[in-house]
């Protein structure tokens, strides 16, 4: 059995992941982190702990599954690398200066993290397929939509999109006048990488949407669009579990699910 941890265990996300952890027969829950409801039992004997690095030393987890928020996440993963427990990371919002950090001491400690912004199949087919677009197409811009409790804008998803599209593209403005806004933001966040990229990403925060994104593309005379809705955070979980079963059994740094799939 693989000895599981959750982080953020009574989240929107690490409630799912309690529950597909707790109805897998390879995994076993062994411990459950939160900032609240500490001492709440979340399954069995299982209770809440308040402390991170405690509930590591106490139940020494095979791993750690991470759904916990942008502003804490980093100084988590200085935890699980600090204490050598293998972390699968969900939580979005970490800077490309960050996760080169991240990567450079998962190499030299090998504790294994896996990092990905999407756990859905479909989110990473949309990825994909807007990756492959890229090349075809000099104009694209993106469009992520959110429920309004999300902390975090663009999404880790988008970023990671406009990534993978500047690897077969580097100018998506081409052609574009020179802009001017009268309303700061109308055109949305430029993404770019050492001034190469061009990616315009456009968030939408309300009730209503989980999480759904729709990348653009426009040549003359047609358009393009590759769009992706998720309708339950149940789509996330088969991803969570082949990371935590991957990582079980390795011990690599890996940036997106699209690399164990
Ligand atoms: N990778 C993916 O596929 C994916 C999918 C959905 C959401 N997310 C991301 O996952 C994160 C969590 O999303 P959510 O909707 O579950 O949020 P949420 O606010 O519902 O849950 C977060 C939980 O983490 C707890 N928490 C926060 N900081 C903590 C800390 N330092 N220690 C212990 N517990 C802590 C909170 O109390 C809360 O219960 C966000 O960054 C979100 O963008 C990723």
């Amino acid at each position: 059995m693989i000895k599981v941890g959750v982080i953020g265990a009574i989240g929107k996300m690490g409630a799912q992941v309690v529950k597909a952890v707790i109805e897998d027969k390879e995994l076993e829950l062994c411990c459950a982190v939160d900032k609240f409801r500490i001492g709440e039992n979340v399954y069995q004997e299982i209770a809440i702990e308040g402390d991170i690095k405690k509930a590591l030393e106490l139940n020494k987890p095979d791993i750690v599954v991470d759904f916990t928020q942008p502003s804490t996440i980093f100084d988590n993963i200085q935890i699980y690398l600090d204490t050598k427990t293998k972390a699968v990371i969900g939580t979005t919002g970490l800077s490309n200066m960050q996760l080169q950090e991240i990567e450079k001491k998962s190499k030299e400690t090998s504790v294994g993290i896996i990092i990905a912004p999407n756990f859905s199949i479909g989110a990473i087919l949309m990825m994909k397929f807007a990756a492959m677009a890229s090349k075809y197409f000099s104009n694209a811009e993106i469009i992520e939509f959110h429920h309004n409790q999300k902390k975090d804008a663009p999404s880790g998803t988008s970023i990671k999109t406009a990534q993978l599209m500047i690897q077969n593209n580097d100018n998506f403005k081409l052609g574009n006048c020179a802009e001017t806004e009268t309303i700061k933001g109308a055109r949305g966040g430029n993404y770019e990488e050492d001034n190469k990229g061009n990616i315009q990403i456009h968030a939408v925060r309300m009730p209503g949407f989980v999480a759904s994104q729709e990348v653009i593309f426009g040549a003359d005379g047609q358009i393009l669009k590759i769009h992706h809705d998720t309708i339950n955070r149940e789509c996330y979980m088969s991803g969570v579990i082949l990371a935590i079963k991957h990582l079980y059994k390795n011990n690599n740094f890996i940036y997106g699910l699209e690399n164990i799939l």
